[in-house]
């Protein structure tokens, strides 16, 4: 925010130079709070003026000055800018609190769609925590983006197609009980997958009878489809109870099913281009250009693979949505798989290939092992979420029995406490997942910066009596000025971290602020009737504004009692 004030300042100095946005990306912040707020290097300037950087410095001290700065002083090569508290936080109040969940925008574009690929767990089969993390990171980053202008499309590319749906077709003929898919869909079909291969090391005929029903789906036979469309229906179900208790929409379901009949034009156009060849019976895109093993798109049986259906999604997403942006948040282990898939479509000569990014995340651990959804060790996310639910409740009776509607906010707080202890690790870091730890109020979690919020509420309805009683004066003690900076910073923050794909850069702000608010607390009291009070209720209503936005990115609510 007054990076651009200081570039705009120093510009007609030295325009004959430097351009405006040169200045502005010279402009640092100082080593030590005691030089400043803002630093301008001169060395770059030396070269240009043939003069050694302290004499420019001094000499561009002396030409500044601005109501916004207290003091500006050169050091050395730098020219150091102090702001001027009083005014600047006047202003910085002002503008949160005319802005209110707006402040922090910032218009990186104007309004083009960004395609966020994300959650797209697999059918029949109990959404992992690997699930969970694209889910809650992906959503993160489709606000984000949104607040930087963006229209964000979240789809969810669920995996619904596959050999598997053979195999579990025919394990559920042989095996399986209606009333028992219904009641407990995921439980079920997984059983029955898990006793297909069992089965199988014994029988190998049943491979085969897993291949024909594959092949049955694929032609469009009756009762293969029903079936599928039935696991596929009872499964979404399932998922569906999650994505409630998270509150996540997406905006389309289309997943790998959707592309069966979209596959041929895809394999059409790579041949035009030139670009398949066969290898051992099979059809591959060299990517030997890139040091990347080749790309398979046909199988030698001619079935079509995970990477086809992800060319074709990506022409169709391009095609239907003309996303400027294409985000896909799936786990590292597939990051060769899209380096592969954004190398065909350069070669295939679209641009827009270079606007797709992967975005990798490391494992969920339970006691340092990697947590397993597979076999006897399932753990079933629901009863995760709802485990944290139970424990955020009995922590309100505890603290605050008498609260109203206790039930909606221990829901907030429980699901608050798992999304924010995933998204305050940087993505690329395993997370050791534990209940007791994500649920504290004290430390770096969500109900912590939750309460922060609901407590600053309170003091604004306390306050509200006095609140017209004085004038928005501008605040100078330490104290405030250490919130007001973390004020400043929001805008930029968000910048970042959508540069970053990175949401933990706003989950620790969010912790920042809420820790420097409470420090605020501590030493000042807000509720006392003086020429200040509006300026320091001013400043308690920009946190409980910015702690709601910046929970909000991260897709957690903040109530306003606790
Ligand atoms: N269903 C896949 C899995 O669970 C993730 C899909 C990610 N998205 C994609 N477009 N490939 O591993």
């Amino acid at each position: 925010m007054y990076k651009k004030l200081v570039a705009e300042q120093i510009y007609p100095h030295i325009q004959q130079y430097v351009t405006l946005d040169e200045v502005e990306s010279l402009i640092e912040k100082p080593k030590y709070v005691d030089k400043g707020d803002i630093a301008f290097p001169s060395f770059t300037l030396a070269k240009h003026l043939k003069k050694a950087p302290n004499v420019i410095a001094k000499t561009l001290a002396e030409k500044l000055n601005h109501p916004l700065f207290e003091k500006i002083v050169a050091d050395g090569p730098y020219v150091n800018f102090f702001l001027h508290k009083q005014e600047v936080s006047k202003t910085v109040l002002t503008t949160v609190l005319k802005e209110g969940k707006n402040y922090g925008k910032v218009p990186l574009s104007q309004g083009e769609n960004i395609t966020i690929d994300l959650s797209s767990p697999n059918i029949a089969k109990p959404f992992s925590m690997g699930h969970l993390r694209s889910t809650v990171i992906g959503n993160a980053i489709a606000n984000i983006s949104e607040k930087c202008g963006y229209t964000p499309i979240r789809i969810n590319h669920l995996g619904d197609w596959g050999t598997q749906f053979g195999k579990l077709i025919v394990a559920y003929k042989k095996w399986g009980n209606e009333q028992a898919v219904k009641e407990n869909p995921i439980t079920e079909l997984l059983k029955l997958y898990v006793q297909f291969h069992s089965e199988a090391e014994k029988d190998t005929s049943l491979e085969d009878e897993g291949r024909l029903w594959f092949k049955k789906l694929e032609d469009y036979d009756e009762e293969a489809t029903h079936l599928w469309e039935w696991f596929r229906n009872e499964s979404l179900k399932e998922f569906n109870k999650i994505y409630e208790l998270l509150q996540i929409k997406f905006d389309s379901y289309n997943g790998e099913a959707f592309y069966n009949d979209k596959m041929e034009e895809t394999i059409h156009l790579l041949q035009e281009k030139n670009l398949l060849e066969s290898s051992d019976g099979a059809e591959v895109v060299s990517l030997e250009e890139y040091s990347l093993p080749p790309c398979l798109i046909k199988k030698s049986d001619g079935a079509t693979l995970y990477a086809t259906r992800d060319l074709t999604a990506a022409l169709y997403r391009q095609q239907h949505y003309g996303f400027q942006k294409a985000v896909y948040v799936v786990g590292h282990e597939q990051s060769l798989h899209f380096q592969q898939i954004f190398n065909v479509l350069k070669k295939l000569g679209f641009h827009w290939a270079n606007e797709m990014v992967h975005v990798p995340f490391g494992f969920i651990l339970k006691d340092g092992k990697k947590m397993s959804t597979r076999k006897g060790k399932i753990v079933l996310l629901e009863e995760v979420i709802n485990d944290a639910i139970e424990l955020a409740a009995k922590s309100i009776e505890a603290k605050n029995p008498s609260l109203p509607e206790k039930e909606e906010v221990a829901k907030i707080v429980g699901v608050g406490a798992i999304i924010f202890h995933d998204l305050k690790n940087e993505r690329m870091n395993n997370i050791e997942f534990s209940l007791e730890e994500m649920l504290k109020f004290e430390g770096s979690t969500g109900p912590y910066v939750q309460y922060t919020h609901a407590r600053a509420c309170s003091i604004l309805r306390k306050g509200s009596s006095f609140k017209e009683a004085a004038a928005l004066t501008g605040l100078q003690d330490e104290h405030s000025w250490n919130v007001v900076k973390l004020l400043i910073e929001f805008p930029s923050v968000i910048e970042k971290s959508f540069i970053n794909y990175e949401p933990s850069q706003v989950a620790k702000y969010v912790i920042d602020l809420a820790r420097e608010f409470n420090k605020y607390y501590s030493h000042v009291k807000v509720l006392t009737e003086d020429e200040q009070i509006a300026s320091r209720l001013a400043l308690v209503q920009a946190v409980t504004i910015v702690l709601e936005e910046g929970l909000r990115l991260l897709g957690i609510q903040a109530p306003k009692e606790m």
